[in-house]
């Protein structure tokens, strides 16, 4: 049975979590493969709010495994973390929870090297990252030469490891801080502490490329999660103002070793407006009042770091590039409630650049940050949609108003989210009726 995949086609923050809560009861495996704790997925489960960072939102499934990929940046007291708030509410993750021993691990220089970096610019601008030593780590992956990958922890030289690299990132530390003063790093009690993390973890670490390949083979369901949203992606996305993993459809086979012709199906996953953390050009944003309605109405804080997302209309020019990009079938339109009060929506259709009419998503930032959106603007229903089911009870506005996010995107529209509990979904196409369905009867048992 091949995969299916959740990719947010926006900068994240697209409510992934909960789609992929919902979309487990029909999987065996749900895979994280790129990113890190950066990532902020909120699953709301019969009134309980659960954040995830690092472990797959299928975790609240007792009946799926979840695995965390090769291509995934793991800071083992994050995770340590994650789980025991999990076990504490009675989630059984031991049991449920594979970690790739391939995965680069999170040292503490690296979220060092990260908070270092946050003060300079990149073409004039700050790109805001989350502090959490993603780029940092994925450089290091990089370069090899300071990389430790999980399974690495347990090797007999882990000792000298820790030792050559501390050594080098002293001296990088104390010749980038300047007038800061500088704690050395201490090998000896880093060491100790990632044995003791690594004590533990070992009971979960897996080849998770085998495991996946072994049961891609063996016919069972898998659900790839993405992470972060499309227009961060390292390669195709705003760069530099980005993530440093490929967090579009095309980061799926090498995070996760599953070759692509595995996936059978992508349901990429969008707000029905848009928001932005950090920096980076960000056409749409709507610095004021309706932004600020927008902000509140969805709650746009981020889940990692708590910053005041920037908000904005719907950006049809960069979602239609990424739906392509990562190979998007069906299309997932999150908090719609949110716009329920408003009079007018816009949508952008277009950009104008130095005076010409585009509509293809530029590659360069530069070229992004000139584009001045062209608007198409369509009524609001100013009704509240927060319990409507089905499709056909939606008003006519809003169905509209999908229409033309589907047709200006040239994809279906297989789900609708009105708010945030799993029971606040509408299935809008037959493609998805099943699996849907499946996932809100699981819940109500
Ligand atoms: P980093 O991934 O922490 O290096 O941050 C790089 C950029 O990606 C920054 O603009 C972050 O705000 C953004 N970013 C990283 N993870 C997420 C996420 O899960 N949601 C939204 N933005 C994110």
């Amino acid at each position: 049975m091949p995969a299916t995949c959740v990719i947010g086609l926006q900068w994240g923050d697209e409510a992934k979590g909960k789609l992929v809560d919902l979309l487990t009861a029909d999987f065996d495996v749900i895979v994280r493969y790129q990113g890190g704790a950066n990532a902020g997925h909120t699953v709301v489960v019969d009134g309980q709010t659960y954040k995830l960072h690092l472990i797959p939102s299928g975790i609240l499934n007792p009946a799926v495994k979840n695995v965390i990929a090769a291509g995934v940046v793991l800071n083992p007291e994050t995770l340590l973390a994650e789980i025991e708030g999990l076990e504490k509410r009675g989630v059984a993750v031991q049991s449920n929870l594979l970690l790739s021993s391939r995965a680069h691990v999170v040292f503490p220089w690296h979220v060092e090297e990260d908070r270092l970096q946050s003060s300079r610019s990149v073409q004039g601008e700050q790109i805001g990252t989350t502090l959490r030593g993603i780029g940092p780590c994925y450089r290091d992956k990089v370069g090899r030469l300071y990389a430790v990958r999980l399974g690495d922890l347990g090797r007999a030289d882990f000792r000298d490891i820790v030792a050559r690299i501390t050594a080098a990132k002293n001296d990088y530390f104390a010749a980038i801080r300047g007038s800061e003063t500088s704690v050395p790093l201490d090998p000896d009690a880093i060491h100790a502490q990632y044995q003791q993390y690594a004590h533990r973890l070992q009971p979960l670490m897996v080849d998770s490329t085998a495991f996946l390949l072994d049961n891609a083979e063996a016919g069972k369901r898998i659900l790839l999660e993405g992470a972060q949203g499309a227009l961060l992606d390292i390669d195709h996305g705003t760069f530099p103002f980005v993530t440093s993993s490929n967090s579009s459809g095309v980061g799926v086979s090498s995070g996760s070793g599953l070759p692509g012709r595995w996936v059978e199906r992508v349901l990429g996953v969008m707000k029905c407006y848009s928001t932005r953390v950090g920096g980076g050009p960000f056409p749409t944003e709507q610095d004021n009042e309706t932004g600020a309605h927008i902000r509140k109405l969805g709650n746009e804080f981020g889940t990692t770091t708590g910053r005041p997302r920037r908000c904005g209309w719907f950006d049809a020019v960069a979602v239609r590039y990424s739906a392509r990009l990562s190979g998007v079938d069906s299309l997932a339109v999150m908090m719609i409630d949110v716009l329920s009060e408003l009079p007018e929506i816009k949508v952008c259709t277009a950009y104008e650049i130095d005076g010409e009419r585009v509509t293809q998503f530029p590659a360069h930032a530069d070229d992004l940050r000139r584009a001045k959106p062209v608007y198409e603007s369509i009524a609001g229903w100013q009704k509240d949609v927060r319990n409507v089911r089905r499709l056909a009870d939606l008003p006519s506005p809003a169905r509209a108003y999908l229409d033309r996010l589907s047709e200006l995107l040239q994809r279906p529209v297989g789900i609708v989210s009105v708010g945030p509990g799993r029971e606040q979904t509408i299935i809008a196409h037959s493609d998805w009726d099943c699996l849907v369905e499946r996932g809100l009867a699981r819940r109500a048992n």
